[in-house]
Protein backbone atom coordinates (compact mmCIF):
# COMPACT_ATOMS: atom_id res chain seq x y z
CA UNK A 1 0.00 0.00 0.00
CA UNK A 2 3.09 2.25 0.75
CA UNK A 3 5.09 1.90 -2.47
CA UNK A 4 0.87 2.60 -4.33
CA UNK A 5 0.21 5.68 -2.70
CA UNK A 6 4.04 6.93 -2.73
CA UNK A 7 3.96 6.64 -6.10
CA UNK A 8 1.60 9.01 -6.94
CA UNK A 9 4.68 11.23 -4.85
CA UNK A 10 6.98 10.03 -7.51
CA UNK A 11 4.96 10.34 -11.14
CA UNK A 12 4.25 14.40 -9.17
CA UNK A 13 7.90 14.76 -8.59
CA UNK A 14 9.68 13.68 -11.69
CA UNK A 15 6.67 15.23 -13.89
CA UNK A 16 7.00 18.94 -12.02
CA UNK A 17 11.11 18.68 -12.26
CA UNK A 18 10.91 17.55 -15.65
CA UNK A 19 9.10 20.48 -16.84
CA UNK A 20 11.12 22.83 -14.24
CA UNK A 21 14.10 22.01 -16.32
CA UNK A 22 12.11 22.32 -19.84
CA UNK A 23 11.16 25.65 -18.86
CA UNK A 24 14.56 26.82 -17.25
CA UNK A 25 16.20 25.78 -20.51
CA UNK A 26 13.28 26.84 -23.29
CA UNK A 27 12.74 29.81 -21.24
CA UNK A 28 16.31 30.54 -20.71
CA UNK A 29 16.18 31.42 -17.12
CA UNK A 30 18.35 31.97 -14.32
CA UNK A 31 18.97 28.89 -11.85
CA UNK A 32 17.52 29.66 -8.49
CA UNK A 33 17.80 27.69 -5.67
CA UNK A 34 13.50 26.69 -5.74
CA UNK A 35 14.92 24.78 -9.18
CA UNK A 36 17.55 23.23 -7.03
CA UNK A 37 14.79 21.91 -4.24
CA UNK A 38 12.47 20.88 -6.83
CA UNK A 39 15.15 18.21 -8.51
CA UNK A 40 16.30 17.38 -4.86
CA UNK A 41 12.88 16.63 -4.18
CA UNK A 42 12.20 14.10 -7.34
CA UNK A 43 15.05 12.54 -6.15
CA UNK A 44 14.73 12.00 -2.60
CA UNK A 45 11.25 10.59 -3.64
CA UNK A 46 12.32 8.28 -6.20
CA UNK A 47 15.40 6.74 -4.08
CA UNK A 48 12.64 6.49 -1.06
CA UNK A 49 10.34 4.65 -3.57
CA UNK A 50 13.46 1.95 -4.96
CA UNK A 51 14.31 1.05 -1.08
CA UNK A 52 10.19 0.17 -0.71
CA UNK A 53 10.16 -1.32 -4.27
CA UNK A 54 12.82 -3.55 -3.55
CA UNK A 55 11.71 -4.66 -0.39
CA UNK A 56 8.75 -5.39 -1.86
CA UNK A 57 9.99 -7.24 -4.41
CA UNK A 58 11.27 -9.91 -2.03
CA UNK A 59 8.32 -9.73 -0.37
CA UNK A 60 5.66 -9.76 -2.63
CA UNK A 61 4.00 -12.98 -3.73
CA UNK A 62 4.32 -10.92 -7.77
CA UNK A 63 7.92 -10.14 -7.28
CA UNK A 64 11.34 -13.10 -6.86
CA UNK A 65 8.48 -15.57 -5.80
CA UNK A 66 6.74 -15.23 -8.57
CA UNK A 67 9.96 -16.47 -10.65
CA UNK A 68 10.60 -18.95 -7.88
CA UNK A 69 7.13 -20.82 -8.37
CA UNK A 70 6.26 -19.92 -11.35
CA UNK A 71 9.99 -20.40 -13.66
CA UNK A 72 11.25 -17.89 -15.59
CA UNK A 73 10.00 -19.02 -18.62
CA UNK A 74 6.58 -19.01 -17.74
CA UNK A 75 6.83 -15.57 -16.07
CA UNK A 76 8.33 -14.70 -19.51
CA UNK A 77 5.69 -16.01 -21.56
CA UNK A 78 2.85 -14.30 -19.61
CA UNK A 79 2.65 -10.23 -20.19
CA UNK A 80 0.64 -10.04 -16.37
CA UNK A 81 3.54 -11.59 -14.64
CA UNK A 82 6.48 -10.24 -16.95
CA UNK A 83 5.32 -7.18 -16.23
CA UNK A 84 5.26 -7.28 -12.11
CA UNK A 85 8.10 -9.34 -12.01
CA UNK A 86 10.94 -8.15 -14.48
CA UNK A 87 9.54 -5.18 -16.16
CA UNK A 88 8.42 -3.02 -13.67
CA UNK A 89 11.34 -3.27 -11.54
CA UNK A 90 13.89 -3.04 -14.35
CA UNK A 91 12.19 -0.08 -15.85
CA UNK A 92 12.06 2.02 -12.44
CA UNK A 93 15.35 1.04 -11.58
CA UNK A 94 16.78 2.73 -15.15
CA UNK A 95 13.97 5.45 -14.01
CA UNK A 96 16.19 6.18 -10.71
CA UNK A 97 19.53 5.62 -12.79
CA UNK A 98 18.50 8.79 -14.77
CA UNK A 99 17.15 10.87 -12.44
CA UNK A 100 20.10 10.35 -10.15
CA UNK A 101 22.70 11.31 -13.51
CA UNK A 102 20.62 14.25 -14.34
CA UNK A 103 20.80 15.28 -10.23
CA UNK A 104 24.47 14.81 -9.91
CA UNK A 105 25.43 15.63 -13.53
CA UNK A 106 23.45 19.45 -13.28
CA UNK A 107 24.86 20.07 -9.69
CA UNK A 108 28.48 19.76 -11.37
CA UNK A 109 27.56 22.51 -13.80
CA UNK A 110 28.31 26.09 -12.94
CA UNK A 111 26.20 28.50 -15.01
CA UNK A 112 22.18 28.20 -15.60
CA UNK A 113 21.95 27.11 -18.86
CA UNK A 114 23.87 23.70 -18.72
CA UNK A 115 22.36 23.05 -15.81
CA UNK A 116 18.92 22.90 -16.77
CA UNK A 117 20.17 20.96 -19.90
CA UNK A 118 21.25 18.57 -17.89
CA UNK A 119 17.69 18.04 -15.59
CA UNK A 120 15.91 18.63 -18.84
CA UNK A 121 17.74 15.88 -20.50
CA UNK A 122 17.92 13.07 -17.69
CA UNK A 123 15.04 13.75 -16.01
CA UNK A 124 12.62 13.17 -19.55
CA UNK A 125 14.57 10.09 -20.13
CA UNK A 126 13.37 9.49 -16.44
CA UNK A 127 10.12 10.32 -16.91
CA UNK A 128 9.75 8.17 -20.40
CA UNK A 129 10.64 5.13 -18.56
CA UNK A 130 8.33 5.62 -15.18
CA UNK A 131 5.45 6.24 -17.39
CA UNK A 132 6.34 3.23 -19.60
CA UNK A 133 6.05 0.41 -17.20
CA UNK A 134 4.09 1.54 -14.19
CA UNK A 135 0.98 -1.30 -14.23
CA UNK A 136 -1.68 1.48 -14.65
CA UNK A 137 -4.41 -0.42 -15.21
CA UNK A 138 -3.99 -2.24 -11.50
CA UNK A 139 -2.78 0.35 -9.45
CA UNK A 140 -5.62 2.72 -11.14
CA UNK A 141 -8.03 -0.02 -11.07
CA UNK A 142 -9.02 1.06 -14.86
C1 LIG B 1 10.05 4.93 -9.57
C2 LIG B 1 9.76 3.99 -8.76
C3 LIG B 1 8.52 3.13 -8.69
C4 LIG B 1 7.20 3.44 -8.88
C5 LIG B 1 6.59 4.79 -9.25
C6 LIG B 1 6.44 2.23 -8.65
C7 LIG B 1 5.06 2.11 -8.73
C8 LIG B 1 4.35 0.97 -8.43
C9 LIG B 1 2.91 0.89 -8.35
C10 LIG B 1 1.96 2.06 -8.61
C11 LIG B 1 2.59 -0.38 -8.02
C12 LIG B 1 1.20 -0.93 -7.69
C13 LIG B 1 0.51 -1.54 -8.84
C14 LIG B 1 -0.77 -2.21 -8.34
O1 LIG B 1 -1.59 -1.52 -7.72
O2 LIG B 1 -0.90 -3.39 -8.55
C15 LIG B 1 3.81 -1.14 -7.89
C16 LIG B 1 3.90 -2.46 -7.58
C17 LIG B 1 5.05 -3.19 -7.49
N1 LIG B 1 6.33 -2.69 -7.59
FE1 LIG B 1 6.81 -0.74 -7.96
N2 LIG B 1 7.31 1.21 -8.34
C18 LIG B 1 8.59 1.72 -8.36
C19 LIG B 1 9.76 1.04 -8.12
C20 LIG B 1 9.85 -0.32 -7.91
C21 LIG B 1 11.09 -1.06 -7.77
C22 LIG B 1 12.49 -0.41 -7.84
C23 LIG B 1 10.76 -2.36 -7.59
C24 LIG B 1 11.66 -3.57 -7.38
C25 LIG B 1 12.95 -3.60 -7.45
C26 LIG B 1 9.30 -2.47 -7.62
C27 LIG B 1 8.59 -3.63 -7.47
C28 LIG B 1 7.22 -3.72 -7.43
C29 LIG B 1 6.49 -4.96 -7.21
C30 LIG B 1 7.10 -6.36 -7.01
C31 LIG B 1 5.13 -4.62 -7.24
C32 LIG B 1 3.94 -5.58 -7.02
C33 LIG B 1 3.49 -5.49 -5.58
C34 LIG B 1 2.21 -6.28 -5.34
O3 LIG B 1 1.15 -5.81 -5.75
O4 LIG B 1 2.28 -7.31 -4.69
N3 LIG B 1 8.79 -1.19 -7.81
N4 LIG B 1 4.87 -0.28 -8.14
Amino acid sequence: MIHSFWAYLVVLAVLAATINGIIGLVGKKEYQPKDFRISLFALIVTHIQLVIGIIIFFVSPLGLQSILTNGMGEVMGDSFLRLYAVEHPMMMIITIVFVTMGYSKHKKKLVSGPKFKMLAIFYTLGLLCLLSRIPWSQWLNL
